[in-house]
């Protein structure tokens, strides 16, 4: 398995007493921005663990991108929740994956002579007004589509980490600001947890310009790149911390390649819990999932496996040779 080097060292992270949060970590080229967890005799090569992100929430369970979602996660043992982000047409970041709030609320019924159901052309008003849970299951109507701030909230209380999915930046100009705004407002979500947990907020998307605009915004805070980045440019984004692609046709030589230019690499979307163990042993970092506890059944596998491998003694794999291999004779001067 290949995972991010570490030196410890190379990088000035200040502990907080009693074990809570870390500095924010300086703005370093990843090759050189190491995951440490404490070094000791027991664990000389330390990394962050292995995390399975809850995709849009637990949204194999709860209706995605929504407080139910967030909060199915944290009932499930997920550490860490992935959600998307959008604005409203008067600046409210809402969360909200499709460019439409057709396929996941009510706002046909509710608003039906409105020309556009985007949630750029609709107000936080208007979307107040519509359900986001009976699509799924009637047992969730009701749920609202939630403010950023109201899933900051959420998150903060139940103490779960966050991956910031930003949905289409072009459609929505300004969001990185308005992002970097609710963002760093918050002490909780500029501090970094100790850097052996889970990254407690990755910004991310698949529109790379505007995470660099947004880790310029946010520089203490760690950005990801949705999508393969091809790996002659790989050297290319030295500001970013992550590449997270889809897992479809991902090879060991990429995850390779990224881990090498000094990326962690979590690709998306894998609900299967022996894909899962595969792309553990490819060496990526952690994988997003709509279904974060298969995730931590897959974790417990893999982690369980590379225990139990069998350590051969010098002396077993001699007993394994063939009984009538002849001894090599010295070399003759
Ligand atoms: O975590 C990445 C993943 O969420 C990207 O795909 O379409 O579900 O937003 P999508
Ligand atoms: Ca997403």
């Amino acid at each position: 398995m290949r995972r991010i080097a570490i030196v410890v060292g190379a990088v000035s992270f200040t502990v907080m007493a009693g074990g809570g949060t870390a500095l924010a970590e300086p703005s370093l080229h990843p090759s050189e921005r190491i995951s440490a967890s404490p070094v000791s005799a027991e664990n000389p090569s330390p990394e962050r663990p292995l995390v399975a992100v809850a995709h849009r929430g637990a949204s194999g369970h709860a209706p995605e991108n929504t407080l139910a979602a967030i909060e199915a996660a944290g009932r499930l043992g997920a550490e860490t929740v992935e959600v998307d982000v959008q604005l409203t047409s008067d600046g409210e970041p809402v969360l909200m994956h499709d460019t439409s709030l057709e396929r996941t609320t009510d706002i046909e019924e509710v608003h039906p002579d409105l020309d556009s159901y985007d949630v750029g052309d609709l107000t936080l008003e208007q979307i107040e007004q519509v359900e986001a849970g009976s699509w799924f299951d009637p047992v969730f109507e009701g749920e609202p589509v939630p403010t950023l701030s109201d899933a900051l909230d959420t998150l903060e209380s139940l103490d779960l980490n966050l991956f910031l999915e930003v949905k289409d930046p072009e459609v929505h100009p300004g969001i990185e600001e308005t992002l970097a705004e609710e963002l760093s407002s918050r002490d909780h979500w500029m501090e970094q947890n100790p850097a052996w947990e889970p990254r407690r907020l990755v910004v991310e998307s698949f529109d790379w310009e505007s995470m660099e605009a947004s880790k310029e915004l946010l520089p203490s805070i760690p950005h990801g790149l949705l999508g393969e980045v091809p790996e002659d440019e790989l050297g290319d984004y030295e500001w970013a911390h992550m590449v997270n692609p889809s897992h479809d046709g991902l090879t060991g030589d990429y995850v390779e390649a990224v881990h090498e230019a000094g990326y962690e690499i979590m690709p998306y979307t894998i609900n299967e819990q022996d894909r899962m163990v595969e792309l553990l042993e490819l060496g990526v970092d952690g994988f997003v999932t709509d279904y974060p506890d298969v995730g931590q059944d897959a974790i417990a596998e893999f982690e369980g496996d590379q225990e139990t491998e069998p350590v051969q003694e010098p002396e077993e794999l001699a007993d394994q040779l063939p009984a009538d291999e002849p001894e090599a004779e010295p070399a003759a001067d």
